[in-house]
């Protein structure tokens, strides 16, 4: 089993918008679909403190999945699925899942980790696959028009950059035009520990 420190700290408050955000559907169970899961703390965690939501993890990374399956065997944590291959950069169909199928996609620390064709894929994915009023929850460090603060933050753009001239803080306004051009709307913004933040967009 892998373990990410980053996810080990930024559970809890992702758990407590989770919480908010789906609470009022909580009389029935949940689908949620998790892209770039990495090491598989999030959704377990989340299924330790969410009962009414069926998750969905999706990684690219053999890596990943074997310790995705990993934590749901040491936890038997039974609302998480077996792990699956989406790259959300590529038409989701591949991956199996079915239009309209989830009430919830939630990517966590990935828009800062990838080109805009995958930020792009996100959002198209997405569009397609949520029910209507479902949610899609991004969490990271953003931009906002054009301008990164604090300086952490434009540290961090620099950083990403160098490692990869593709990677960099997604600007939110150009999310929330993707989203536009998906059939989803930015619904709110959550301020979340050492500035970063959720962005929820919700499907019309
Ligand atoms: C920085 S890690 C974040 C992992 C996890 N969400 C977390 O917060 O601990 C980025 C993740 O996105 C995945 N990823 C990168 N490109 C992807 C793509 N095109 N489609 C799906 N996942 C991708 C990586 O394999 C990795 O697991």
């Amino acid at each position: 089993m892998l373990v990410s420190p980053q996810a080990e700290s930024n559970w809890e408050g992702l758990c407590a918008v989770l919480e908010d955000v789906l609470e009022d559907q909580s009389h029935r169970q949940l689908f949620a679909l998790e892209v770039g899961s990495g090491t598989g703390q999030h959704v377990i965690h989340f299924a330790q403190k969410i009962p009414f939501i069926t998750w969905q993890p999706s990684d690219i990374t053999e890596e990943y999945h074997n310790s995705i399956k990993a934590y749901i065997a040491a936890t038997n944590t039974k609302s998480v699925l077996q792990p699956i291959h989406l790259d959300v950069s590529e038409p989701w169909e591949k991956s199996g899942l079915a239009g309209k199928s989830c009430d919830a996609v939630i990517a966590i620390n990935l828009l800062q980790y990838s080109s805009f064709k995958t930020a792009e894929g996100v959002f198209s994915g997405a569009g397609q696959i949520l029910r209507q009023n479902g949610v899609l929850i991004t969490y990271g460090p953003y931009a906002m028009n054009g301008i990164i603060t604090p300086s952490c933050n434009e540290d961090l753009d620099v950083e990403l950059r160098k490692t990869n001239p593709e990677w960099g803080l997604p600007d939110m306004d150009v999310l929330r035009q993707l989203a536009y051009g998906n059939g989803l709307r930015l619904e709110r913004m959550v301020e979340m520990e050492e500035y970063n933040k959720c962005l929820i967009f919700r499907k019309l």
